[in-house]
């Protein structure tokens, strides 16, 4: 389990680093962007921090409706996902790309301050 859970949170870091290594090479108009292994990497490194998330849940046989900050991961994820699509395929605009890039940011590091504290809130309140 500790495997798996350390497993998971290399996947987590690599899907950082690539993510801003992107986003970076997005706004410099690098030809890095549309490199094949830039495009296919994210799909094979995102699989796995999914796959090892579930796997993690199912072992621990969690139930996320009990758990609020697994929820609160689940629902964060989502929205990542979705304004990563935003930043790197359907905006346009340098300024909206750049926007959209800082938010997926902002809530991938919620996501990482919710697995470390296990609170939504990240005992904030
Ligand atoms: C971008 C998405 C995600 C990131 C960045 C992420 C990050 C992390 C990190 C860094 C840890 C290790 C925390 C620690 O050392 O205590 C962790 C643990 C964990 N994550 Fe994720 N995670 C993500 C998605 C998910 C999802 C979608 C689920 C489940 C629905 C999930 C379930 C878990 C579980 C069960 C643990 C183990 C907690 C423990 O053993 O104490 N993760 N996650």
């Amino acid at each position: 389990m500790l495997v798996l859970k350390h497993l998971h949170a290399t996947f987590a870091l690599l899907s950082l680093i690539g993510f801003v290594l992107r986003g970076i090479w997005l706004l410099r108009s690098s030809p890095l962007f549309q490199a094949k292994l830039t495009k296919i990497l994210p799909h094979i490194n995102d699989t796995l921090l999914l796959g090892s998330a579930i796997a993690l849940v199912v072992s621990y046989q969690w139930n996320p409706l009990h758990h609020p900050w697994l929820l609160a991961k689940i629902t964060a994820l989502l929205i990542y996902i979705g304004l990563g699509l935003i930043a790197f395929r359907f905006a346009q605009a340098r300024s909206s790309q750049l926007i959209s890039w800082l938010a997926a940011l902002c809530t991938l590091c919620y996501i990482f301050g919710v697995a470390i504290t296990k609170s939504p809130t990240l005992h904030l309140m």
